[in-house]
């Protein structure tokens, strides 16, 4: 089983962008915690991050015939990523949204998700926890067969 792990705009600078909101994580530290959580439930893991909506919309065009799911933190897109939903939605793959910080606490431009409606679910403002639970719950949802 392949799932796809999808980072938005810069998440690449996870550890510099401010700790106090993001964590002191870098993004290579969650994406090996993933990879190791997604290797104790034998699931094979693709992590992938872009600052560009377009590099995200041709990953998840290539990759979504091969996956079964997808966990996506799309960053600032979002609020207003219309192209990078519409991949998600073509992709007919169940998706967990995922926010390291709570979008709902912060700036009122950040509390509207555009990717929620079309989400299974959405965890946010819980770290990078978020992540390791938003792929647990998708692979077991999936071994289920609960998901689409
Ligand atoms: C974020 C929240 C977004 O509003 C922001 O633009 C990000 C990160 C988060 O993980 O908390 O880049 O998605």
């Amino acid at each position: 089983m392949r799932i796809l792990v999808i980072h938005g705009p810069n998440l690449n600078m996870l550890g510099k962008r401010d700790k106090s909101i993001y964590g002191d994580k870098t993004l290579n530290e969650i994406d090996a915690l993933l990879k190791k959580e997604a290797k104790a439930s034998g699931v094979d893991l693709v992590t992938f991050q872009s600052n560009h909506e377009g590099a995200l919309v041709d990953f998840i065009q290539e990759q979504a015939g091969t996956a079964r799911g997808i966990v996506i933190n799309p960053g600032a897109l979002t609020h207003y990523g219309f192209s990078l939903v519409d991949a998600l939605v073509d992709s007919r793959l169940p998706v967990i949204e995922v926010h390291l910080s709570n979008i709902y606490r912060r700036e009122e431009w950040r509390a509207e998700s555009i990717v929620a409606p079309i989400a299974e679910g959405q965890i946010s403002g819980l770290g990078w926890r978020g992540y390791v639970a938003a792929l647990q719950i998708l692979v077991s949802k999936l071994k289920a067969k609960r998901v689409r």
